[in-house]
């Protein structure tokens, strides 16, 4: 069993697709083993992208990320990681294939809806910065 980390972004908790987003992850056998909608500060936002601060959309990522709440989750199951990428579709909508949670709900590739970890280190790092042990469950 692997475990990954879950964002549901600003746009989609505005859009109230927050509940159809989850359905696709429990549908396709993606446990939630922790969840919690929370509103991020600037400093927060900085330091879950700090990967990304030298690109050059680092700072309007961080002002989306903060525009409204997110929810985020920790997805368990087999082969989590990929399978939350594979659902959540390419990073840009307009690429992704028909039936991905992005090519459903995003708008364009800053307002994309989700975010999932990339690997399972990163899943193992994503998830600490979000949830104590005793939060997962
Ligand atoms: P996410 O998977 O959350 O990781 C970083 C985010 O930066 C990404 O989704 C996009 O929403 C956003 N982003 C904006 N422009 C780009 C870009 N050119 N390449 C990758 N990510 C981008």
């Amino acid at each position: 069993m692997e475990q990954t980390l879950s964002i549901i972004k600003p746009d989609a908790t505005k859009k109230m697709v927050i509940g159809k987003i989850i359905d696709r992850f429990e549908t396709n056998g993606l446990r939630i083993a922790a969840i919690k909608k929370i509103q991020l500060s600037e400093s927060d936002a900085k330091a879950f992208y700090s990967v990304h601060k030298e690109r050059p959309f680092y700072n309007d990522l961080v002002k989306f990320m903060i525009s409204a709440p997110v929810v985020v989750m920790v997805l368990e199951g087999q082969d989590a990681v990929k399978k939350n990428r594979d659902l959540m579709g390419a990073t840009n909508p307009k690429e992704a294939q028909k039936g991905t949670i992005r090519a459903d709900f995003a708008e364009n590739i800053d307002a994309n809806a989700v975010h999932g970890s990339d690997s399972l280190e990163n899943a193992k790092n994503e998830i600490g910065f979000f949830f104590s042990k005793k939060e997962i469950c």
